[in-house]
C-alpha cells in the first residue's frame, strides 16, 4: 500500500470504498497513477469529465478566469455567469437559471423553488412525488427524496415531504398526489439506482398528469445532461419539457458546478428568497462555458450516441460469449453490464489489474459512464479489456 493510502486511512473519513489507486494525472480518457500506470478511464468521475480530463480549452479557460477574477459575492454582476446562463437558456426550453456547486444543492434549490411555487399558487402545497430507485444527493432533504433505504435509514427521521413511488408506474403517482403535492421530481433515465430507462410513454403520461393537476414536473439531468445520453438534455428523445430542470456533473467537465433552470412560469424566487456564496462564481462558470460551447459546436452528444450504440454492441456481443451476462442495457454513454451473481467487485479489480477503470454500479451491475469525446479505438481497447477479464472470471 502506499504511502497516500496508509495516510488516507489515517485522516480521512471513510465514506466510500476506494479503488486501490492513487491518481495522479489525467488526459482525455486516460489517467495515471503514481506509479506511472496509465488507466482507460470508464468512471469518468463518476459521468462529471464530459470532455475528458484537463480538456485544452476548459484547461485554458480555468487558467485564463483564475488570474483575472476568481470570485465576488452575487451581490455583483459578472460575465462569466451570464454568458453560461445565456447559453444555456438558449439551447435548452428553460428560460431562467440559477447557479450552486453541486447537484444537491441544485435539487435542493429545485425543490424549495417548487414549494414557492406551491405557497404562491397551490394553495401551500409542498409534497413532492420522487420515485423508488432515484438518486438525488447526499444532503438530508435529497436522501428523503431519493427512494433507497439504504441511504435513508441511518438517518432516521427524514425531513418530510417527499413521497418515494414506484418508477416507471404512472398509476403510482397519480394515487400519490393530493392537495399538498406541488411538484413530480424524477431522472429521465435513473443512473445510480441502475441505469433504469422509462418505458416509452411514462415521461409523456408524468407531464400529462402534472399538466392535469396544475403542479410542476421536476427532471433532474444531473447525470443525464451536457449530452450524456446523445442529446444535449435527455428529455428531448422522449418528448417532454420540464417546469424545472437541474444540471452538475458534466456542465464544466469536473469543476464543481450546479444548476437550476427553470420556465419563467415556475422561476418564481425574489431577492434574498434563495443563494449561494460560491455558486456562479466566475472559475466554475468559465469553465461551464467552454465546457458547454465546445459539447455544442462539435456535436459532443451526438458522439456520446454515436459511441454508446457501439459500445452498447460489442457489450452484446460479451453477452454472447458469457451466459452470465443477464443484460445490458443504457443510452448514449451511460450504460449498465448486469450478471447473474454478485462479480462486479471482482470485475472492477480484474478490469483494473489490465488498465481499465469502470464503476461497480450494484454487487451485480457495472456501469460505464466514459467521457463523451471517447472514438471507436478507446471502445475497442475497453471491450477488448472486458473480454479477458470476464474469462478470467468464468475461469
Ligand atoms: C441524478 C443525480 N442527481 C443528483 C446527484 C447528486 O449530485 P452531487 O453528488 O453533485 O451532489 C447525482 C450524483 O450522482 C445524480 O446522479
Amino acid at each position: 500500500m502506499s504511502n497516500w493510502q496508509e495516510l488516507e486511512h489515517k485522516y480521512f473519513m471513510s465514506t466510500v470504498e476506494r479503488v486501490p489507486v492513487t491518481l495522479v494525472k489525467g488526459q482525455g480518457a486516460r489517467v495515471w497513477d503514481e506509479d506511472g500506470r496509465e488507466y482507460l478511464d470508464f468512471v469518468g468521475g463518476w459521468a462529471v469529465n464530459s470532455l475528458g480530463h484537463c480538456h485544452p480549452q476548459v484547461a485554458e479557460a480555468v487558467a485564463k478566469q483564475a488570474q483575472t477574477l476568481i470570485q465576488t459575492s452575487n451581490q455583483f454582476y459578472t460575465t462569466p455567469q451570464i454568458r453560461l446562463a445565456e447559453l444555456l437558456v438558449q439551447n435548452s426550453c428553460l428560460d431562467k437559471v440559477f447557479f450552486c456547486n453541486s447537484g444537491a444543492e441544485a435539487n435542493e434549490g429545485a425543490v424549495k423553488l417548487a414549494r414557492r411555487y406551491g405557497k404562491l399558487y397551490l394553495n401551500g402545497a409542498y409534497e413532492v412525488i420522487t420515485a423508488m430507485n432515484s438518486f438525488h444527493g447526499r444532503t438530508l432533504a435529497m436522501v428523503a427524496a431519493s427512494g433507497q433505504s439504504k441511504f435513508q435509514q441511518p438517518y432516521l427521521p427524514l425531513p418530510v415531504g417527499f413521497i418515494n413511488v414506484e418508477y416507471n408506474n404512472i398509476e403510482a403517482i397519480k394515487s400519490a398526489t393530493s392537495k399538498e403535492t406541488c411538484a413530480v421530481m424524477l431522472e429521465p433515465v435513473q443512473g445510480e439506482g441502475g441505469v433504469n430507462l422509462p418505458d416509452d410513454d411514462y415521461l409523456a403520461a408524468v407531464r400529462a398528469w402534472c399538466d392535469q393537476m396544475g403542479i410542476l414536473l421536476i427532471l433532474d439531468e444531473i447525470q443525464t445532461g451536457i449530452g450524456r445520453t446523445g442529446t444535449l438534455f435527455a428529455y428531448e428523445q422522449y418528448g417532454v419539457e420540464p417546469d424545472i430542470m437541474t444540471l452538475a456533473k458534466g456542465l464544466a467537465s469536473g469543476v464543481p458546478i450546479g444548476a437550476i433552470l427553470a420556465k419563467d412560469k415556475a422561476s418564481v424566487f425574489t431577492p434574498g428568497e434563495h443563494g449561494s456564496t460560491f455558486g456562479g462564481n466566475p472559475l466554475a462558470c468559465a469553465a461551464g462555458y467552454a465546457t458547454l460551447k465546445f459539447i455544442i459546436d462539435n456535436d459532443i452528444a451526438g458522439n456520446a450516441k454515436k459511441m454508446g450504440q457501439y459500445l452498447a454492441t460489442g457489450l452484446k456481443g460479451l453477452r454472447r460469449k458469457f451466459q452470465f451476462i443477464t443484460d445490458v442495457r443504457g443510452c448514449g454513454l451511460l450504460v449498465a453490464m448486469e450478471f447473474s451473481s454478485d462479480i462486479a467487485q471482482a470485475m472492477v479489480t480484474a478490469c483494473l489489474d489490465r488498465g481499465l477503470l469502470v464503476n461497480r454500479l450494484k454487487p451485480n451491475a457495472l456501469r460505464f459512464i466514459p467521457p463523451l469525446i471517447i472514438g471507436k479505438g478507446e471502445v475497442d481497447e475497453a471491450l477488448g479489456i472486458l473480454d479477458k477479464s470476464l474469462s478470467s472470471i468464468a475461469g
